[in-house]
């Protein structure tokens, strides 16, 4: 178990290092990030490398037993630079060029940015490669933002001539021929810019579009290899990013495939939100699924957050609840932002485990306590997997293929995934959120929300899968378009058709706060976005329409296909329907529930060590609760105690019952 903090020693002096190591020894902590954003420290003027005080601040660590995870620099590069190259900026849609003063200011494939990006990486890499006090290597930080420069366009050319080999084939592809847009030659091919407002950017080609998208989060992918191949070079130490949950400009499962493991920044409650602890679930369990296996929280949450204003101080008991959460989810590494709060630049506010004054107080007595208690279960905590008989499938190319195309006002296909996931949740049901070249021979059912750009391939992978006994769920908006995010002439739901044994008639996007109602066989419900008019060909109605002038038709079907079944969703559901149309649906598919008593709030989480299953239960009330529990759980391992058929949780309790 890696237990940890984001420390920056550069912004304290070098007299106060002993102590805060000394700190960390005491809280419990075994590991603590560096650098990532010292590239000014690191390399004052070009060519004139410091490792000085960053091997003192290093040294001081690892004599207290402190692991280090080195960041390379490159997420802040030194005004010198820019200014010797200010064409490395990135561009915005609108074609404004970004300057000084954040960060992340810098173009994924400029290339005068690439070779220092080589050179400081090689310099960082050749002098750690044999500390042993180093265990591991971040590679920047929060890889994101699309650029639209001049050093974009020709790498985005260079890429599509990969794509398409020819100009023909890239109008074919395109359908250029729509309002004589017709490239003659490679060099004539544009990016789409946002001639009057970040919004017109999605008037451009849907084709153009949907590639430059995949071009922008390649670029990111490409530019992670770059530091990745120099670091394995000089090192076996595995290689991490830090991701960012449910953001979605970069396909995380591309990205993942070049890191030895994920970590992700986790932030419940700050200046820009709080986040429902299904939704940092999810998150969770979506950075799982990047690689199908445990990963890190290289930045949790450790106190109030803001850069202006901040969210609400987390109340006694959520900075541990929220530890759990990860852990239960798949956390091997824990690692809090951050030490402690600057007292100068932006970040004054966002806080940590100490305060301004270089104290520790309820939080780290919390946190302290916390990593106690988690190593003293880290057998049984470390490595254990989530038992998951479901998956949410994700797509990035249906990310922002349905980003081009939302179809209606209030459609987010990643809400979409998350009204899925929640449901799931909702019915005690773990689910794993991955991709679709996951191995789906694993799981019990299958959800593919929307999967609007779909393939033959895919599709004789998923009947294949209900073939052998799957259950498949899908819904509108599945099996629209083709690969080139073109609309698709095959009757809808395209690929999904005869899988789904339905054909749509017709569908309706609701619009101004029209609803229609719903009435299933188990449930009734109200559909506020989308209505596909079906015609079952062998599916049996399971749902159907009783408003608008369909009324009567069917709104959700399943069909037997082999020895599987495929359920079709034809509009969107509110949260009650929803909950027992998937309720239902899991049963039939053989799912058990982890736990068959339901308390609002409480999550449980079933995890598998050694072959011998467990319970993480966590309780996201702020008071306290009771729940029944089965008789085959007999203790309670995080008390002590021995339990009888149910359980008492404190607010924001965890319990963890074998
Ligand atoms: C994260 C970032 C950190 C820090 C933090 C607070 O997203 O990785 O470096 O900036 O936010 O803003």
């Amino acid at each position: 178990m890696y237990f940890g903090v984001d420390y920056y020693p550069e912004h304290w002096p070098c007299e106060r290092w002993p102590v805060d190591a000394d700190m960390m020894k005491e809280a419990g902590f075994n590991t603590v990030r560096l650098a990532e954003f010292a590239w000014a420290k690191l390399e004052p003027d070009e060519g004139a490398y410091d490792f000085s005080w960053l091997d003192k601040a290093i040294q001081i660590l690892t004599e207290k037993g402190l692991g280090i995870v080195l960041g390379t620099p490159t997420a802040a590069a030194p005004k010198w630079l820019m200014n010797k190259y200010p064409d490395m900026y990135p561009q915005n849609s609108c074609g404004r060029k970004l300057g000084f003063g954040l960060r992340r200011h810098y173009c994924f494939n400029n290339e005068n940015y690439q070779e220092y990006t080589k050179k400081i990486v090689s310099e960082m890499a050749r002098h750690y490669k044999s500390h042993n006090g180093i265990i591991a290597w971040q590679i920047d930080n929060e890889f994101g933002g699309r650029c639209y420069c001049s050093s974009c366009h020709k790498a985005f050319i260079r890429w599509l001539k990969g794509r398409y080999g020819n100009i023909e084939n890239l109008n074919n592809a395109w359908g250029t021929v729509f309002w004589s847009q017709t490239y003659k030659d490679w060099n004539d091919v544009i990016i789409p810019l946002s001639y009057f407002g970040e919004e017109s950017q999605l008037f451009h080609n849907p084709s153009l579009l949907l590639d430059y998208y995949r071009f922008s989060s390649e670029s990111a992918v490409a530019y992670q290899k770059i530091q990745a191949d120099i670091i394995r070079e000089n090192s076996n130490l595995p290689i991490t990013h830090n991701l960012m949950g449910h953001f979605s400009e970069i396909d995380y499962f591309n990205l993942g495939k070049g890191i030895d493991f994920v970590s992700w920044d986790n932030y419940p409650n700050t200046q820009w939100g709080k986040s429902s602890y299904k939704e940092v679930s999810m998150a969770h369990d979506l950075m799982r699924g990047v690689k199908n296996r445990n990963f890190w929280v290289m930045e949790q949450q450790s106190g109030p957050c803001g850069w202006l204003t901040m969210g609400d101080t987390p109340e006694p008991g959520q900075l541990r609840l929220w530890t759990y959460q990860s852990v239960s989810h798949g956390a091997d590494g824990i690692v809090y932002f951050r030490w402690r709060p600057c007292v100068f630049g932006r970040e004054q506010y966002w806080h940590g485990i100490l305060d301004h004054d270089g104290i520790g107080r309820r939080r780290y007595d919390e946190i302290k306590k916390t990593g106690a208690e988690l190593m003293s279960l880290k057998d049984l905590l470390f490595g254990a997997e989530v038992a998951a008989d479901a998956a949410v499938i994700k797509s990035y190319d249906n990310v922002w293929s349905h980003h081009i195309f939302p179809n209606n006002k209030e459609f987010d296909y990643n809400k979409l995934l998350m009204s899925y996931y929640n449901s799931l949740l909702d019915n005690n049901i773990n689910a794993d959120v991955t991709c679709a070249e996951a191995d789906f021979s694993k799981y019990k059912l299958v959800l593919m929300p929307a999967y609007g750009i779909m393939s033959e391939g895919l599709r004789v992978k998923c009947e294949k899968f209900v073939s052998n006994g799957g259950s498949l769920l899908i819904t509108f908006r599945s099996g629209i378009r083709d690969l080139n995010n073109c609309m698709t002439t095959k009757t809808l739901p395209g690929e999904f058709r005869e899988l789904a044994g339905v054909e749509l008639y017709e569908f309706d996007s609701l619009n101004n706060g029209r609803k229609v109602n719903v009435n299933g066989y188990f449930w009734n419900g109200t559909s506020r976005m989308w209505c596909d008019v079906i015609v079952p060909y062998s599916a049996e109605v399971l749902a159907e329409y009783t408003g608008s002038f369909y009324a009567g038709k069917p709104a959700v079907t399943v069909n037997s296909y082999g020895l599987g079944k495929v359920y079709y969703v034809g509009c969107d559901l509110d949260e009650n329907a929803m909950k027992s149309l998937i309720g239902f649906v899991a049963k039939e598919a053989g799912i058990k529930p982890v736990i068959e008593h339901k308390v609002e709030g409480v999550e449980v989480v079933k995890r598998i060590k050694n072959g011998k299953s467990y319970l993480m239960i966590l309780n996201h009330n702020n008071m306290p609760i009771k729940m029944l529990i089965d008789w085959a759980y007999k203790e309670d391992v995080l008390k002590g105690e021995h339990i009888k058929g149910e359980i008492n949780l404190d607010a924001y309790g965890v319990a963890i019952l074998v």
